[in-house]
């Protein structure tokens, strides 16, 4: 545990935007524009962020179903964005994403046997058995009857379509999964089963994931280590503790006093303090962006706690605690 599986460096997604009746580019949407961040082996990696935040960007940038514009995306000590077709093809049998609209994702005309089983046909020979002993074993894992392999993703709930998303993306044994809102469109009940047996499937298979969502709530108790992305770039990367515990950026903190509370007793407290977070944002935009309302470069406080902040007002929040 502790090493590295991936390392993200300055990656840019630019999506240029045409115009005119020449269909000239005339400006870029910056989707993600210079992200860092690592992912130890074997770990869960929050990235959170509200939407249009460059979340999903960043993880179809990482498993290669988005072009990068710039930057390094460094597996194993290669870098993917540059490497060779057969290094390429190892990678994409290592790193596989699931999504977060199952119904979308699973071709609906083709059948459970045949959705589970692709990845493994594009990297592996397996015999018509052995295909079939795998994909009813990856059923299993995931908690599916073994007569679900005859059946067509209709005929099943968002909760089932989405551990069938999760067998498909186990299927090629990968080592990290791109995880993007896995559990945001199902209810609270099923959510709570899809991220349990999500973390059982990681400490038997010792997968990282890259898990994505916009509710710092849901990741809480998945994530060693969280990276808080907004407007492309990230504002705060932490461990669990120091995300939720210690949180430095407006951003972050206005992301924590909107996770939806359960307690009662507590509730007009909560709602004075998200004011206060709230107004401490507004009153002060030019603390937190920089001229063209950017968000500043990351600044190193510990060894794990990063906070997009000038280091003079870093000093002066570490003073005033
Ligand atoms: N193919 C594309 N062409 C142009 N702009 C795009 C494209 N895909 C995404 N964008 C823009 O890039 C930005 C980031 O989008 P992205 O989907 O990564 O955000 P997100 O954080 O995943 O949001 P959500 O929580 O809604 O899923 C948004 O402004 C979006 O409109
Ligand atoms: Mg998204």
């Amino acid at each position: 545990m502790g090493r590295e599986i991936i390392q993200i460096k300055d990656l840019k997604v630019h999506y240029p935007i045409r115009s005119g009746f020449w269909n000239r580019i005339t400006d870029y949407v910056r989707a993600v524009d210079g992200v860092n961040f690592s992912i130890n082996e074997g770990e869960t990696y929050g990235l959170i962020g509200e939407s249009g935040s460059g979340k999903s960007t960043t993880g179809k940038a990482i498993v290669g179903i988005e072009k990068v514009t710039s930057g390094q995306i460094l597996y194993k000590g290669v870098d993917i964005t540059k490497a060779s077709n057969r290094k390429k093809l190892n990678y994409n049998k290592d790193v596989q994403m699931i999504f977060q609209d199952s119904m979308s994702s699973l071709n609906p005309r083709k059948r459970i046997e045949d959705i589970i089983a692709e990845p493994i046909r594009n990297f592996e020979n397996l015999t018509t058995d052995e295909e079939r002993k795998r994909v009813q074993e990856l059923l299993d894992i995931v908690g599916m009857p073994s007569d679900a392999i005859y059946k067509y993703p209709h005929e099943f709930s968002g909760g089932q379509r989405q551990r069938i998303g999760v067998a498909r993306a186990v299927a090629t044994r990968p080592k990290l999964i791109v995880a993007d809102e896995p559990t945001s469109a199902l209810d609270l009940s099923v959510q709570a089963q899809v991220l349990n047996f999500m973390k059982n499937i990681q400490q038997q298979y010792g997968i990282a994931y890259l898990f994505i969502s916009h509710d710092l709530g849901v990741v809480k108790h998945m994530s060693e280590n969280l990276a808080i992305m907004h407007r492309g770039r990230l504002v705060e990367i932490g461990t669990r503790e120091e995300i939720y515990n210690n949180p430095m950026h407006i951003y972050t903190k206005r992301l924590l006093a909107s996770i939806p509370q359960v307690d009662v007793d507590h509730r007009e407290e909560n709602k004075k303090h998200r004011l206060e977070v709230e107004r401490e944002f507004l009153d002060n935009q030019s603390r937190w962006y920089d001229k063209d309302g950017r968000v500043f470069p990351l600044q190193r406080v510990t060894p794990t706690h990063y906070v997009a902040l000038p280091s003079d007002l870093i000093s002066k929040m570490e003073e005033g605690e």
